[in-house]
């Protein structure tokens, strides 16, 4: 079996999650799902950023040391995992022993071969990004507030020689063109790399940065954040152990464009080349979520807590809100308005609605059974073709992670399901004493259990549990592959259905 190997960003343990975790999760479980179902043998990681500078002042802040304070927040977003359903497989952190000796080792590598050096560092250094800065990012003579307060430090450290790897990078990328996704952000990374790149300062000396993985050449250093964060998704497929192994290179690295370049983007693949491990095969860069236009952010305020949303719709109405709405790769504003009306519409009007039309009406005229389709007139020729439409482009539509419109052309069809309901009218056949009406009226129900049949196989990845829901009620199982299922068939004749069910209740 052919494995497939996807990771999520691994969150800052420094506070809890919000809509842009959540969402990260979601859109990494779609996938990861929809893979299972092509018959993939799938490995799914996420994780958490435990190290640095802003733990140890949180922790600090509490009073509190900083495992203490990273073993509360990794409770918050184990609790989030569980509450949307994801289907990872792994979880890493970074203050494991796992992580620990596979970043020591590729230190160790590094240096040994001397692409690790020491030097004197002088510079800006922001507290608050944990980032050295820079003059020119000055704006009127001011840092920038999200810099927080500057301090100007000069300072021994140990260097990356990410320069001598440049040219190979961008050959690299131009060679490899499904390395990011979308394109468009692999030109911003090629924009990037026209300058030349400075050797990249991977260390902290101890004294100020406590909280983090020792140089295994030097106790006096501990690593810099992103050395040891982005190793996370090789420590979690440990080299040297068979049945791991064969996962990397990982497919594809889920992450927000915010941290695309220079971390993932540059820094990553260079530091697997200087350590002769292969680059993963490719990025997934998704956009973010923003209130009203805003940035979500604790110190705005402006945060959408998924906790109260899955509390009260669900979370499959989560779940499919944030893959309805978002392009991949683009943003998308949060409004619960929004939220609202894909919720009443989509889910409880079109889905909800249909699912239990079928179910009322199969147990008032046949006896809760599927009866058989033997009439084929116009109605139903349009509604297999809208079908036909579906099926041609879904799969297409889910491996080019363009789940928004897959999404959209579902629920086209659904809709399309509930006009044909319309046409034919059961409730209306049902007062006809002819032969062909009665007909009409079972070939009527046992399309739209067919439909629904199909619909729930399609929106597994997105909505799971419902779907399992949808396929209780049928009558029928969940696929294991969508090969072979997609067809529009007679098996749905003969289920026993359950009593009638309502999947999206009215909340408001
Ligand atoms: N710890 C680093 C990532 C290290 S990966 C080796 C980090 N953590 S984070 O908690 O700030 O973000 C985790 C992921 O969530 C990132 O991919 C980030 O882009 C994403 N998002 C954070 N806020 C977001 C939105 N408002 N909208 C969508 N995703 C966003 O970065």
């Amino acid at each position: 079996m052919k494995s497939f190997y996807i990771t999520t960003a691994i969150d800052y343990a420094n506070a809890g999650p919000h809509l842009g975790h959540a969402y990260e999760k979601v859109l990494t479980d779609v996938i990861a799902r929809f893979k299972r179902l092509q018959g993939f043998d799938v490995r799914f990681l996420t994780g958490l950023d435990e190290h640095g500078m802003k733990v140890q002042q949180s922790a600090e802040k509490k009073g509190i040391e900083p495992q203490e304070f990273v073993n509360d927040i990794a409770l918050e977003f184990l609790a989030l995992l569980k509450q949307l359903n994801i289907s990872n497989d792994d979880y890493i952190r970074t203050t494991g022993e796992r992580h620990k000796v596979v970043v020591q080792n590729l230190l160790q590598k590094l240096h040994d071969q001397g692409d690790i050096y020491k030097d004197y560092y002088h510079g800006y250094y922001s507290v608050r990004a944990e980032q050295f800065v820079l003059e020119k990012e000055k704006v009127d003579g001011e840092w920038p507030s999200i810099y927080g307060e500057v301090v100007e430090i000069t300072e021994p450290n140990y260097f990356f020689r990410l320069g001598k790897y440049q040219d190979w990078l961008i050959e690299h990328i131009k060679t490899h063109e499904d390395f990011i996704f979308p394109k468009s952000r692999a030109n911003q990374v090629l924009e990037f790399l026209k300058e030349p790149v400075n050797d990249l300062c991977i260390s902290r000396p101890r004294e100020r940065l406590s909280w983090g993985i020792s140089l295994p050449f030097d106790e006096d250093y501990v690593t810099y954040v992103w050395f040891d964060a982005v190793t996370n998704y090789l420590s979690a497929v440990a080299p040297g152990t068979p049945e791991n192994e064969k996962y990397w290179p990982a497919d594809y690295h889920v992450i927000g464009k915010d941290i695309l370049v220079p971390a993932h983007s540059v820094y990553w693949p260079i530091m697997l080349k200087a350590g002769g491990i292969e680059p993963p095969l490719g990025f997934i860069v998704h956009g973010f979520w923003t209130m009203s236009g805003k940035k979500m952010s604790k110190s705005e305020g402006e945060i959408v807590d998924p906790f109260d949303l899955i509390e009260e719709f669900g979370p499959d109405a989560f779940r499919y809100f944030v893959t309805r709405e978002m392009n991949v790769g683009l943003d998308s504003d949060f409004t619960l308005e929004r939220f609202m009306i894909r919720y009443n519409s989509d889910l409880a009007n079109d889905l909800g609605n249909l699912l239990s039309r079928l179910l009322n009406m199969t147990h008032r005229y046949c006896g809760g059974i599927v009866p058989t389709a033997s009439v084929r007139e116009e109605p139903e020729a349009v509604l297999l073709e809208n079908w036909g439409k579906v099926q041609e482009e879904v799969v297409g539509l889910f491996d080019g992670f363009r789940f928004h419109t897959a999404l959209e052309r579902i629920f086209h069809f659904i809709s399309s399901v509930n006009r044909y309901a319309e046409t034919r009218a059961p409730w209306k056949l049902a007062k006809s004493d002819a032969a062909e009406d009665r007909q009409r009226l079972e070939t009527a129900l046992a399309c739209m259990a067919e439909s629904l049949r199909l619909v729930a196989i399609v929106l597994t990845p997105v909505m799971p549990d419902v779907c399992e829901r949808i396929n209780g009620l049928l009558g029928t199982q969940g696929v294991d592959s969508w090969e072979g299922n997609l067809d529009w068939s007679e098996r749905m004749e003969g289920n026993a259905l359950g009593k009638a069910a309502i999947l999206f209740p009215k909340t408001r």
